[in-house]
């Protein structure tokens, strides 16, 4: 449908309550559902699944230090909203049983694993039928860990970009006493933000193309109907469930906890000055400040002076200053291709570049009212030195080509550089409180967004492929380029380009007051979540310290 921009508000997800109590901890029962919401005030209600009636879900606010209990229920209808390729997976999968498989996944928490939320975890409605890893019902967040944007959505396997893409998904913020003293905007000006990108049918239910030829006008009559696409790109910009939505301001200091909550979609983003009348874009508008990243604050503020680039399942934690701009209209825009940093043609490109407007409201008297400060320092992150490494993987992000001619994305080892399936045998296997090097290396033709489980790890840097070899260890960050305002400090998801490596140093176990003390199984993959279904998601086991 022609949808009218820049009407709506941009709604901001409520806060979800405990229900009760357990072990003393606070419990929450939250339910997914399915459900009509308003898109946009010019269409009628879309069906959506959420969580407690509203996607994004409501927002968990968790304090570090005070462990909850969360049991994620499922009362989904018994048939999916999306058509579901029934060849995606088939040894593991019972496409055959009623009821829709799902399983919650905490994004970036450090969590025990019977509480990961794993893709072969999952359960129906009722837990009527459970997957083959399934362990408990009440999941167990610790959060140990630092204050930090988190997120949790769908992970059921083979049809997670199915559940996201409905709507599974919504925020958890984890705060600290530290991070309250720092003074940052707070209250109404700490403002959740998950950018996403749908389709909508002409009567507004959601669109997810069935076949490649619908999402890149090409065919194949190889393929299965329905069939799995091997990227999903929307053309509605969604702002916390809001189409082409607008943000009013005070002219002063935001606190704004990006998500980039597409399927598939990265987004490159700057705030410009924009006239809504000749829908034209003027000079800058104001620069975005990191103060954290996945795994939490940064040591200090780094101003941007370039985009900042946000690729699926990432977050970033920024401060943007519209003191300046009183009275003004300014643009979120976006400048990322499809597929980012492709080396394909780019026939099929689908651009996005507005997302959302923000207006700036009062004026120049109401800027100097703003209590916030920026600290110099928010926070010490403990640098792991790469002099104290135990073991350096060599990884790989590889393209394959299925029975049905497909194309068919998994991650691989310099063993076996042209990847392993999801069932294949754990190839990563870290020992608690060792440290490792995970160089991966992108021998595709475009960007991936790669995301661990569990840990939080640090970007040393990247280089060419050309310059790099597999079978040397160590690794010279000096002579890498260095990581970006949105690779510092700690983080969950990198992006690795086609042709170059990206070396990460993670630590398994507590290390100097950041936790991420556990053991057992979790997983790796691509966050674009069409690969992480087929086939860039692999398990991973951290053993116990003693063997
Ligand atoms: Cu946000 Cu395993 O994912
Ligand atoms: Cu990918």
């Amino acid at each position: 449908p022609d949808l009218e921009k820049w009407i709506d508000e941009v709604p901001r997800p409520g806060v979800v309550e405990p229900t009760g109590t357990k072990n003393g901890q606070p419990y929450y029962e939250i339910e997914m559902q399915e459900f009509e919401q308003e898109l946009h005030s010019d269409l009628s209600p879309t069906t959506v699944w959420g969580y407690e009636g509203h996607t994004p879900g409501p927002t968990i606010e968790a304090e570090q230090g005070e462990p909850i209990y969360v049991r994620w229920k499922n009362d989904l209808p018994d048939e999916h909203l999306l058509p579901v390729d029934t060849t995606v997976h088939p040894e593991m999968i019972p496409y055959d049983i009623d009821g829709v498989r799902t399983v919650t996944h905490l994004h970036g928490g450090n969590i025990e694993s019977e509480s990961d939320g794993k893709a072969m975890g999952w359960f129906t409605r009722d837990f009527e039928k459970t997957g083959p890893v399934f362990e408990k019902k009440d999941y167990y967040y610790v959060n140990d860990q630092p204050p930090a944007t988190l997120w949790y959505h769908d992970h059921a396997i083979g049809i997670t970009r199915l559940n996201v893409y409905a709507g599974l998904a919504g925020f958890y913020l984890l705060r600290s006493d530290h991070e309250r003293q720092l003074d940052l905007p707070d209250g109404e000006y700490d403002v959740p933000l998950a950018i996403q990108d749908r389709s909508l049918n002409e009567d507004g239910s959601l669109f997810y193309p069935s076949a490649v030829s619908e999402e890149r006008g090409r065919g194949h009559d190889s393929h299965p109907d329905p069939s799995i696409v091997p990227e999903f790109y929307g053309d509605v910009p969604v702002v916390n469930g809001k189409a082409w939505p607008r943000l009013s301001v005070e002219p002063r200091k935001y606190r704004f906890r990006l998500l980039n909550g597409s399927n598939s979609r990265y987004y490159n983003l700057e705030l410009v000055e924009y006239d809504e009348e000749s829908s034209e874009v003027g000079d800058d508008g104001p620069s975005f400040v990191q103060v954290g990243n996945d795994g939490g604050l940064l040591s200090e503020p780094v101003e941007f002076d370039d985009r900042l680039e946000i690729g699926p399942g990432k977050r970033a934690d920024i401060v943007v200053d519209f003191s300046d701009y009183a009275g003004e209209t300014l643009l979120l825009h976006n400048d990322a291709p499809t597929p980012y940093r492709g080396t394909r043609t780019d026939d099929h490109m689908k651009p996005l570049p507005e997302i959302m407007l923000v207006d700036v409201e009062g004026t120049n008297e109401d800027a100097d009212t703003d209590p916030t400060q920026l600290p110099d320092e928010l926070t010490t992150v403990p640098e792991i030195p790469v002099e104290s490494v135990d073991t350096h993987r060599h990884l790989t992000l590889a393209m394959d080509t299925d029975e049905h001619g497909r194309m068919k994305h998994r991650l691989g080892t310099k063993d076996q550089p042209e990847g392993y399936n999801l069932e294949d045998p754990v190839t990563e296997e870290p020992t608690l409180g060792e440290t490792e090097i995970w160089s991966i290396a992108n021998n595709t033709s475009m960007s991936h967004p790669m995301h661990l489980h569990l840990v939080h790890f640090q970007v040393l840097g990247r280089e060419p492929l050309s310059d790099y070899d597999s079978s040397e260890d160590g690794v010279d960050p000096s002579e890498l380029e260095s990581p970006e305002p949105y690779d510092l400090g700690w983080n969950d998801v990198v992006s690795v380009d086609p042709g170059e490596v990206v070396h990460i140093v993670v630590h398994f176990g507590e290390y100097e007051g950041v936790f991420n003390d556990q053991t057992g199984e979790y997983m790796w993959h691509c966050h674009m979540v069409e690969h992480e279904d087929y086939d860039m998601m692999r398990p991973y086991r951290v053993l116990p310290a003693d063997g």
